[in-house]
């Protein structure tokens, strides 16, 4: 019994694994014209996050273009910026993000301002997992440059970089402080 729930387990999750890396390559083979732009990232389906971990345009393509029937969603303007999903993935802009670019969140500070770019940690490193940044001691979910968020960041933020071994990942001071 045990044996056999272990094996669901591992199917489920090779599953996901599956499901979650081919969104993205069906969409750059239904839109070839987006290879190499920005629109190549999870970023376009996951950020910023409406409901589920999902950005509207997702959540549009999970609703109302099921097995990745992106026709189906083509003259919906899921952002609400008032141009077609089919237009923005066109002009290589985002479908579900009112944004042009990625969302950024700039801490200033006296050290010198760090950069930090919300939406590839939370689609990258952290692979849609608030809890890795987000909980009891962790960070709020609000962003106000005027409370200081020091001891936080140099833990929570130096830690992941460091047991990451991912050598894009800061570990200098003047890397992150600039
Ligand atoms: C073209 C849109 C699209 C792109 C691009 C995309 N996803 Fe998704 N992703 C979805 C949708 C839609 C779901 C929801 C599936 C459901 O609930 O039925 C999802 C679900 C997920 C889930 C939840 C687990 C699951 O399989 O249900 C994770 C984790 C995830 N995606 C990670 C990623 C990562 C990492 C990338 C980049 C490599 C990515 N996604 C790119 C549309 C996308
Ligand atoms: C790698 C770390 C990290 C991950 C993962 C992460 N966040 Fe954040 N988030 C932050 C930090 C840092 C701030 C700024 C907090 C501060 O200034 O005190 C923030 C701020 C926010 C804000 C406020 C933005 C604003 O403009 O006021 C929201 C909303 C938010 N996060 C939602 C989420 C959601 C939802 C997820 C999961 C899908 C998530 N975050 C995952 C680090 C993260
Ligand atoms: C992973 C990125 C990162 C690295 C590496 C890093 N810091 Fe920071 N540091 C931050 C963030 C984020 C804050 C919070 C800024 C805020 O609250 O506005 C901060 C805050 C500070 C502050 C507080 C500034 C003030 O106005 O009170 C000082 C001082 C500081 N860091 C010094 C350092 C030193 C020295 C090092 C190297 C030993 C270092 N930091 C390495 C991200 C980093
Ligand atoms: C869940 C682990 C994790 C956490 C938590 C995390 N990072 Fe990162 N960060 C990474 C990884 C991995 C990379 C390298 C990504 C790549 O391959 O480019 C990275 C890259 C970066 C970069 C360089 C790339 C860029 O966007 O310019 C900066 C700056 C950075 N992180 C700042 C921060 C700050 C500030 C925090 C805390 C508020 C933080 N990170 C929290 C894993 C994390």
């Amino acid at each position: 019994m045990k044996m056999a729930l272990i094996l669901l387990v591992a199917l489920c999750s090779s599953f996901e694994i599956f499901a979650t890396q081919s969104y993205l390559s069906v969409f750059t083979s239904t839109y070839p014209s987006v290879r190499g732009s920005q629109l190549e990232s999870c970023a376009t389906c996951h950020s910023p996050v409406k409901a589920d971990f999902l950005n509207a345009y997702g959540l549009d393509l999970r609703d109302k273009g099921k097995n990745l029937n992106f026709k189906a969603i083509e003259a919906l303007d899921s952002d609400e910026d008032g141009k077609s999903n089919i237009q923005e993935i066109k002009a290589e802009m985002y479908p579900g993000s009112q944004a042009a670019t990625a969302e950024y969140l700039i801490f200033t500070n006296k050290k010198g301002a760090v950069h930090f770019n919300h939406e590839m940690h939370v689609t990258g490193p952290a692979a849609g997992d608030c809890s890795k940044c987000h909980g009891v001691d962790m960070f709020p979910k609000y962003f106000n440059d005027s409370i200081p968020v020091r001891d936080k960041a140099h833990t929570i933020c130096w830690r992941c970089h460091s047991e990451s071994g991912n050598p894009n990942a800061p570990l200098q001071c003047d890397w992150c402080h600039q």
